[in-house]
């Protein structure tokens, strides 16, 4: 049976981990070629690797997002292995844990974490963006899905940094939708609740049941049921979206 993306390309960050891997096995699934970049260079090989041997094709980038000059070799050799870039999922991110201590009011954040969680968070968005930008230009259109969050619609007390990168990603992906709606290239944004990944992982079993209080389904979402929403996103199907923020949350936002 063909598949949805067959004859595409494609190039995910963060594909090393959770919703990143998910995507890049279920793009390879439906098809397309897949670049596979992340700052874990180990990790997306061993990303290739399972993709590889399901029989997909697939290659390995250490990239990390927050370096433009990095961005930008990873999208020449994106192109260079696989001829164009239909598809990009610009994904790897970091949790606030990452950049300070847990549990900091807005007022409590030092300038440095908050610069760090946007230098990755939202910059890195905006430069994979811009370079992938200029190659489906020169090709004539492609999809681009942001992954944007739950907290990019929403606010989270004592998560300020990352609530507003993800603002911002929702920004830049309406913003880029309208630029270049008339060039054949398709912005969108994938919004997931709580999923179930290593970003998650510290402290789920202590925050589960109050996390879940919010959640109409009750449980946390699996990097799978993101990578369906973006495979879709990505493929002909969705020919009349753009713009858009995807919710795939257990009715997190509903509620
Ligand atoms: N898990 C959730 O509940 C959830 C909810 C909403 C949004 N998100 C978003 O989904 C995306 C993926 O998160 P995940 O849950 O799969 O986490 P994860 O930690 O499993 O994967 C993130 C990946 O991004 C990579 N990465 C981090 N910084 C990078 C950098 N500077 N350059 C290149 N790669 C880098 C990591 O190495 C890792 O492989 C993130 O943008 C996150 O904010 C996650």
């Amino acid at each position: 049976m063909a598949g949805i993306l067959d004859g595409k390309s494609a190039l995910v960050t963060g594909g090393a981990s959770g919703i990143g891997r998910a995507t890049a096995l279920a793009m390879a699934r439906e098809g397309a070629r897949v670049a596979v970049a992340d700052q874990s260079e180990g990790g997306a090989a061993e990303t290739v690797a399972m993709i590889n041997a399901a029989g997909g094709q697939s290659i390995a980038i250490g990239a990390d997002v927050s370096d433009e000059a990095q961005i930008e070799a990873m999208v020449a050799r994106s192109v260079a292995a696989f001829g164009r870039l239909d598809c990009a999922f610009n994904n790897a991110g970091i949790a606030p844990r990452h950049v300070g201590p847990a549990g900091q009011r807005t007022h409590e954040m030092s300038r440095q974490s908050f610069d760090r969680m946007m230098a990755i968070n939202l910059t890195g968005v905006f430069l994979c963006m811009k370079h992938e930008i200029v190659q489906m230009l020169k090709q004539g259109g492609g999809a681009i899905v942001n992954t944007a969050s739950v907290a990019g619609l929403v606010g989270l007390p004592t998560a300020a940094s990352y609530v507003a990168a993800k603002h911002g990603v929702v920004g830049l992906t309406k913003t880029a939708a309208m630029e270049y709606a008339q060039e054949g290239i398709r912005v969108n944004c994938v919004n997931p609740g709580y999923i179930k990944t290593p970003m998650t992982e510290p402290g789920m079993a202590e925050r589960y049941e109050r996390l879940m209080t919010k959640v109409p389904m009750n449980r946390l979402g699996v990097p799978e049921e993101i990578a369906e929403a973006v495979v879709w996103m990505c493929s002909e199907r969705a020919s009349f979206m753009t713009g858009a923020s995807h919710v795939v949350d257990g009715g997190y936002y509903a509620a």
